[in-house]
């Protein structure tokens, strides 16, 4: 997903590197096009952009002798307008007095572009971050400060973003956000705002969160908020944030990917911690033990665990739970929720655009309103009742992994506290993910020769393991480019088993106590000729039916399904290197979805 990044210092500086490097901070959201701009002292910009990869446009356009007092850095993820030169960002206004850049999606871009053409501007491109600087260009025309044509410019344009623009003429920039995460920093001698913290905290830990509705104004040596609405000054002090990002490194291991599977054990272990001081514990577990409904609500990985979470609060706690894709909550409960009812809303991201208009609704409808959020500080951890956190620290490849893994140990914890289950057996799953971490780095490659050729499998699962089915499915595809579909086992008979032929591959995820059912499955694949991969116990029935068996097992079943998910995260990590793809940061697919 697109991302942004300024800067204002109080000497003139080598911006161009430092931007090139916030830039690489900025990667792991996904990107196709990068864009430096720096104004220097005379009021000069220096305007460098290209599709491309970071590193490799800023090797062409000599990034690197970029200098100046202020800069602005933009990763652009093609929304509107193919990817190319012209399209990047950012973007002049007619007569290159003004410099800008945006992430998200201006949805009235290609009407008010046309407005913009016919009112004599220069347009140069189709991509809407262009719009929203000759929507600021308008107003400058009919005699307005900068101050008030960017409030002007922030109603007329539509959509989830944010933005940032300088006026050569000027020592300042200014920003704002408008559904669009944005953060501020203060360091010394310079400001900054970002599309996120993380690539903030190398550079200052002074932030200053900014809310809809505001526009940050920042200096070499302060930041001052105003409201859109009638132009007055906001006071906000900022906040230290104590997080680093030194876990923002790769540690030895050859992709982030890996590093991050392996560090499951030590995340888990340290949320459960978590999880047993976090003050606002008690009021949640009230607030659902009260709860006439209770809804699970997120997007792919984060959708899959709301999944799970609904197995473990039916099994343990006893209590139904609507697990439901984000966008879909509205369609089939947007309607029928009120304030008896209480929401999970899941994400690592806590950006995701189609997540956050869930909340809205519900909001709207006075749904108690709870968010799992891995990043601190993001919209959805300050628009719900309460935060409960997922303590992954930065998850910076693209395929989320142990965010993934923490959402189910969220969700076993609350179904265990609900249930008034001791903890015993869930503080056993760190060194229980240990072991299947390194028994699977051994079993795993042994089965990729089987499997690496398809271009088309099947990975199923049943009760606990059908939300890991499809989790395991959904790596396979993001990664490996390969289509794999997830399924309940028991429906593949009603119409996929077609698609198995001779040595077609079909994975299968079971816990102990369903092998029987599981096997039925097993053997209708195998006996046409197919594949069968079992990931299970190590049981003779599992052994002598399935074409291979990867063992995997904890005597708790609940648990035995959280640790289900490693060797699938594996096979999808090793077969994508296996194939020469970077697990890190799949084609075409972005980190962070800020847009509908
Ligand atoms: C997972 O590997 C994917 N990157 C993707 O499905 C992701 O889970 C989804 O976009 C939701 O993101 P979120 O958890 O940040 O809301």
């Amino acid at each position: 997903m697109c991302g942004i990044f300024g800067i204002v210092t109080k000497q003139e500086e080598e911006l161009g590197k430092l931007l090139t490097a916030a830039g690489h901070r900025l990667s792991y959201r996904g990107y196709d096009s990068v864009g430096i701009a720096t104004i220097n002292e005379k009021g000069e910009i220096d305007l460098r952009k290209d599709a491309g990869k970071v590193s490799a446009v800023a090797e062409k356009y000599h990034f690197e002798e970029m200098t100046g007092k202020r800069g602005i850095l933009q990763l652009r993820w093609a929304t509107f307008g193919e990817p190319s030169l012209v399209n990047s960002q950012p973007h002049l206004d007619s007569e290159g007095l003004m410099v800008g850049a945006h992430n998200g999606n201006v949805v009235n871009n290609t009407q008010l572009r046309q407005e913009f053409i016919n009112e004599g501007m220069t347009v140069r491109s189709s991509n809407d971050g262009e719009s929203c600087v000759h929507a600021v260009e308008r107003f400058i025309n009919q005699g307005d400060s900068m101050l008030d044509a960017i409030r002007k410019a922030y109603n007329i344009l539509e959509g989830d973003y944010a933005f940032v623009i300088g006026k050569a003429s000027e020592d300042r920039l200014y920003a704002f956000k408008k559904g669009s995460g944005l953060v501020a920093g203060i360091g010394e001698d310079f400001t900054c705002i970002s599309s996120d913290l993380p690539s903030i905290l190398p550079l200052t830990r002074e932030i200053v969160f900014l809310n809809d509705g505001e526009i940050v104004e920042f200096s070499a040596n302060e930041v001052k908020l105003f409201r859109v609405l009638d132009g007055v000054e906001v006071t906000r002090p900022s906040e230290t944030v104590i997080e680093t990002m030194e876990v923002a490194q790769k540690g030895g291991y050859e992709h982030f990917m890996l590093k991050e599977i392996h560090e499951q054990p030590k995340v888990a272990e340290e949320l459960l911690h978590l999880y047993d001081n976090l003050s606002d514990m008690h009021q949640i577990l009230q607030k659902l033990s009260d709860a006439r409904n209770i809804y699970f609500i997120g997007c792919g990985t984060s959708y899959h665990a709301c999944i799970s979470g609904a197995v473990f609060f039916n099994r343990l706690a006893k209590k139904a739970v609507f697990p439901v894709a984000a966008p879909q909550f509205i369609a089939q409960y947007g309607q029928s929720i009120s304030k008896e009812d209480v929401g999970i809303f899941v994400s690592q991201s806590g950006e995701t655009k189609d997540v956050l208009n869930a909340v809205e609704i519900a909001k709207n409808q006075g749904m108690k309103t709870i968010c799992l959020v891995n990043v601190v500080g993001t919209t959805l951890t300050k628009i719900t009742d309460h935060w409960l956190p997922l303590g992954c620290g930065y998850e910076i490849s693209v395929p989320a992994t142990k965010t993934f893994t923490n959402q189910l140990v969220a969700f076993l914890y609350l179904a265990y506290r609900l249930a008034g289950i001791e903890l015993d057996d869930i503080r056993k799953l760190p060194a229980a993910m240990e072991t299947v971490i390194q028994q699977s780095e051994v079993m795993i490659p042994e089965i990729i020769p089987f499997v690496n050729p398809w271009q088309d499998l099947y990975s199923l699962g049943y009760g606990l393991t059908y939300p890991i089915a499809l989790e395991g499915a959904l790596k396979l595809k993001e990664i490996t480019y390969a289509h794999c579909e997830g399924m309940l086992s028991t429906e593949f008979k009603h119409g996929p088993l077609a698609a198995v032929t001779k040595n077609y591959p079909v994975l299968f995820s079971t816990v102990k106590e369903d092998i029987p059912i599981i096997i039925s499955g097993i053997n209708e694949v195998t006996c046409r000729g197919g594949f069968a991969i079992a990931i299970g116990p190590d049981d003779n029935r599992l052994n002598s039916n399935a074409n291979h068996l990867i063992v995997c097992d904890f005597p708790q079943p609940e648990i035995a399904s959280i640790l289900q998910t490693i060797p699938l995260q594996l096979l999808s990590y090793h077969m994508a290197v296996a194939r020469g793809f970077d697990p890190d940061f799949p084609r075409n697919l972005s980190k962070t979805l800020t847009v509908d």
